[in-house]
């Protein structure tokens, strides 16, 4: 079984970036050279996704623009002698194809999913959320362990978790494993946000997600939880509670989930990715060093 399609929702307003995402969608912001949007896209190109569905929204066409090929601005470059900047548009010519569809209304991340339906119709299918990086420079496999795992288990759905401090994980949905955590584990239960005390373990969803057509169904079915919103987590639940077959993998350490969803993770995940930029980041490891021992109180 191929599994090909990727559904990126992108449609969430970005409130706790404001105002940075005032007039832009947070996809967008750069995290070093790049904005996150595309890191997402060039890692799942890399594991054999070859056709990308956007859940986009007012506001978003930014995202649409950037995945354009824009022959003008190449020509423009070749005329005036920069043809050193072409290889940054490598990506535009990645052999995929991209879909948009609109979120009319912002019900939710499991509503953002629902959007995809008429679009994916019956066949399996992958979520990548718009605004989390796998990995440092987005090199991880994670959906390809996560699509074999699906078609081993004939799974209805397979999640990638991170591991988090305790502190942590009322930030998260977390999974309750069946027999225990390893690298591949079969799922008991999700837990949307809860306290250190009532966590059943500290492996938090991370916005990567393999489902079978089922969680349409399942959506359908979910009554809108926290902030009036229709959660995934929820419509999962609903899939565990009818007996369907739900996994997890766990990322390595090299990994890392980066969420550019708050201001602090956005500023951590901008300096790693720039003190890791093949021409700059040995002079910024020096200026930031040099800074922080003139600066030291
Ligand atoms: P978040 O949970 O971070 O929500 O979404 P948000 O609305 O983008 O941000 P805040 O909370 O206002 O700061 C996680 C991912 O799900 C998408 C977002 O675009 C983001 O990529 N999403 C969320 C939707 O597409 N639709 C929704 O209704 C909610």
């Amino acid at each position: 079984m191929d599994i090909n399609i990727a559904v990126v929702p992108v449609a969430g307003l970005g409130t706790r970036l404001l105002p940075a995402t005032k007039s832009q969608p947070k996809e967008m912001l750069p995290v070093g050279r790049k904005p996150v949007v595309q890191y997402v896209i060039e890692e799942l190109t890399r594991v054999g996704m070859k056709r990308f569905l956007f859940i986009t929204g007012p506001g978003k066409t930014s995202i649409e623009n950037h995945f354009d090929l824009n022959p003008e601005l190449i020509q423009l470059l070749r005329e005036t002698g920069k043809e050193d900047l072409l290889a940054k548009f490598e990506y535009e010519r990645m052999p995929v194809q991209y879909f948009y569809t609109r979120q009319r209304q912002l019900l939710g991340l499991g509503h953002a999913v629902s959007c995809a339906e008429p679009f994916v119709g019956d066949q399996p299918f992958v979520v990548a959320l718009g605004d989390s990086i796998i990995g440092l420079h987005a090199q991880s496999d994670v959906v390809q362990r996560m699509t074999e795992c699906f078609v081993r288990n004939r799974a209805a759905a397979v999640i990638a978790f991170e591991q988090v401090p305790l502190s942590e994980v009322h930030h998260y949905g977390i999974a309750r494993p069946k027999n225990g955590a390893s690298d591949v584990f079969e799922v008991a239960d999700v837990i949307e946000k809860p306290s250190a005390q009532e966590a059943p373990s500290n492996l938090a969803i991370a916005a990567r997600y393999v489902f079978a057509p089922s969680i349409f169904a399942a959506i359908k079915r979910t009554r809108p939880g926290k902030g009036g919103e229709i959660q995934l987590t929820d419509a999962i639940r609903l899939i565990l509670q009818g007996g369907g077959k739900v996994y997890g993998i766990r990322l390595s350490d090299e990994e890392r989930r980066f969420d550019i969803g708050n201001f602090d993770a956005y500023f951590r995940a901008f300096v790693e990715f720039a003190l890791a930029d093949e021409k700059h980041g040995a002079a910024l490891r020096q200026f930031v060093e040099q800074w922080l021992n003139d600066h030291h109180s």
